[in-house]
């Protein structure tokens, strides 16, 4: 029996025809013409006024801070439950990430403890729609708001989520989204920042282009190009965006096969989760996912790495998500907290995410489950 990877890239068959248009298009650096649909895409399904197309999330993110003026010992309140690159791009412009606690339902940043770690330091609030389900966006806005300070939403695994029917990542000033080979549209490594407060699109051009003002000359509006602020080299490559532009075009189809899959699992964990056994993604009414992920929450009485070990055995590989940043080496030198983390290192030990990719069959997703309900020490639902 073939092992089930935790992730497997899937193509939808135009990315090699494309990369070649872009050959022959002799355009193979950025803001071409795939990179242009791409954004124009970006910002037609978001609403977004502009989206500048990026080497990852990571780098939206670093720009996205740049743009925010983050400077040293500036604060900017965001989760330890998530990625590095959250909280790195504060750090690299001098900033203090303060970590605040996630919800216990969605694992999103608890907009009911961010007021409270809101100092005369703070520069920004920085929430991340986990799993590629939206936070309470509102709820964030109104501390932003009332506090003068700006919203930049991590959405790396948020594209084709909407909350309140409004894309994820279109609700801050900016929004960062990723396009890394494990997110449900891809291109290897890629990201995309999402500019919906218009006043900043000028300069996230500059930032983008290495602090020059390269954009205004490619279109005529100065008669040479120069340094003018800080910035970096955060274009995408043409040959990534003919690739990505393969994927968005199929976006529709692969939220929806994935969202079966997802919905598979869930019809087979939720009557574990309702007898309290397991943990299950809580998607609250206000919010439509992606299907980017399914997690359960085990028990303290089942050995998240005896349970691993146990898929492993039947061939599923599953995985755990992330280590808290407020307890990890760097974060303790560059970050403080703003609240108790007891979610966050509660839930940190106990998740497990599934294997969850479009053309997974129906014999392997019944063979995860399979091999969960086992481990989990319920009855096995036989040969599916
Ligand atoms: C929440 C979050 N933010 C940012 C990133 C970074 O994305 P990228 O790999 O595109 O830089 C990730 C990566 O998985 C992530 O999970």
């Amino acid at each position: 029996m073939d092992a089930i990877p935790f992730n497997r890239p899937y193509l939808t068959g135009n990315e090699i025809a494309y990369i070649g248009e872009a050959a022959a298009n002799l355009h193979l650096s950025g803001n071409g013409p795939f990179t242009r649909r791409c954004a124009a895409w970006i910002c037609e399904r978001s609403g977004s006024a502009a989206a500048l197309l990026t080497h990852s999330a990571t780098g939206a993110l670093e720009m996205a801070v740049a743009l925010a003026d983050i400077r040293p010992g500036d604060e900017v309140v965001m989760p330890s439950f998530t990625f590095v690159s959250t909280a790195n791009a504060v750090v690299l412009r001098g900033g203090v990430p303060v970590f605040v606690d996630i919800r216990s339902d969605t694992l999103n940043l608890d907009e009911t403890l961010v007021e409270d770690a809101v100092t005369a330091r703070t520069k920004a609030i920085m929430p991340v729609h986990y799993a590629g389900v939206g936070c309470d966006m509102a709820a964030l806005l109104d501390v932003g708001h009332r506090h003068s300070v700006a919203v930049i939403e991590d959405a790396a695994h948020g594209i084709m989520s909407t909350y309140d029917g409004r894309a994820l990542g279109s609700y801050g000033a900016l929004g960062a989204l990723s396009f890394h080979e494990t997110k449900n549209v891809m291109c290897g490594e890629g990201g995309a920042l999402m500019i919906n407060d218009a006043s900043l699109i000028d300069r996230a051009e500059v930032v983008l282009e290495k602090g020059t003002n390269r954009k205004r000359f490619y279109r005529g509006q100065v008669d040479k190009y120069s340094w003018v602020d800080i910035g970096s080299s955060y274009v995408m490559s043409e040959i990534n965006a003919a690739f990505l532009w393969a994927q968005l075009e199929h976006a529709d189809v692969i939220t929806s096969r994935r969202l079966q899959i997802w919905n598979a699992y869930d019809e087979a964990f939720r009557p574990l989760a309702e007898e309290g056994l397991l943990g299950c993604p809580v998607v609250p009414h206000r919010a439509r996912h992606n299907a980017h992920m399914y997690y359960l929450i085990l028990p303290e009485t089942i050995s998240r790495s005896k349970f691993l070990a146990q898929l492993l055995a039947d061939g599923v590989h599953a995985v755990f998500h992330y280590v808290p940043l407020h307890s990890s080496s760097a974060g303790t030198r560059y970050g403080r907290t703003g609240s108790t983390l007891k979610v966050t290192e509660d839930v940190s030990e106990r998740l497990v995410r599934l294997p969850l990719w479009v053309g997974m069959r129906e014999s392997e997703v019944g063979r995860v489950i399979d091999s969960v309900l086992a481990a989990a020490g319920a009855r096995a639902t036989g040969v599916r």
